[in-house]
């Protein structure tokens, strides 16, 4: 159960305005409490268990956001960026209160799905190098890819940087390429997150990534029907799925 907090804390954590703001809508007597009027937007509320509604409407209180994006290429996995444009700045102005930030990074030219939350600690183990959190990537590849590939793949291969992979799950959809621009397609499960680890995994066997996208991280998978740059939240059963996944 949340603790007691002001209610224009409350408020505003759900995007209904700033302190000063709220201070004068509460005045103007829009916002009641267990449906007693209030005026004071410091009174001290607990917002799972008061009952709290803005002009008539009940507000719906919750600490955490998870958001599932199909990110677009050309913005950036951060929450903020000199030059480039961000996945926070994609986000419907409803979920802008919340202060989420992206669960690890997809590379600017990367598309597919990215979890987006404030549930630090969720973040945290998803991303601890510790769980293992697989991750699979479809892939269009520049040059052949066969069984050699497979191989060198499950046994790890060595990097630009001398670091050799753990094992990874390399699924051949179509192996052929050609000079005409056929690439080969793929998919490739990882459990771990290096800098450009699928790029540079590639690499190391002579061939290049055209095209990458995330389609699962753990449990989660990328809603097939979720448009590009477009976020939706995730649903109870995929939240505790996560949940659950962490707790492994
Ligand atoms: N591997 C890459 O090379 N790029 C990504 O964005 C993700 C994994």
């Amino acid at each position: 159960m949340a603790a007691k907090q002001r209610l224009d804390k409350v408020l505003a954590h759900l995007g209904y305005g700033t302190r000063s703001e709220l201070k004068k809508l509460v005045k103007s007597g829009v916002v009641t409490v267990n449906d007693v009027l209030v005026k004071d937007s410091g009174m001290q509320v607990n917002p799972e268990a008061d009952r709290i509604m803005v002009a008539g409407e009940v507000i719906v209180y919750r600490e955490f956001v998870y958001l599932m994006m199909n990110k677009p290429p050309g913005v950036v996995s951060a929450t903020e960026d000199r030059r480039d444009r961000t996945v926070v700045d994609l986000l419907p102005q409803a979920f802008q209160p919340f202060d989420v930030f992206p669960v690890g990074r997809l590379d600017k030219d990367t598309e597919g799905l990215l979890l987006l939350t404030n549930d630090g600690k969720l973040a945290h183990n998803l991303l601890s190098p510790r769980k293992h959190v697989s991750k699979t990537y479809f892939a269009k590849i520049d040059g052949d890819v066969g069984e050699a590939d497979r191989v060198a793949f499950t046994e790890g291969v060595t990097l630009d940087d001398g670091y050799k992979t753990l094992p990874a799950e390399l699924q051949i959809i179509q192996p052929g390429s050609n000079a005409n621009g056929v690439y080969a397609e793929i998919e490739l499960t990882i459990v771990e997150g290096k800098f450009h680890q699928v790029k540079r995994m590639f690499e190391s066997v002579g061939k290049k990534v055209v095209y990458l996208k995330r389609i699962s991280m753990g449990p989660l998978a990328l809603d097939p029907a979720l448009p590009l740059g477009k976020t939706r939240e995730l649903t109870d059963q995929e939240i505790l799925d996560l949940q659950r996944h962490n707790h492994i």
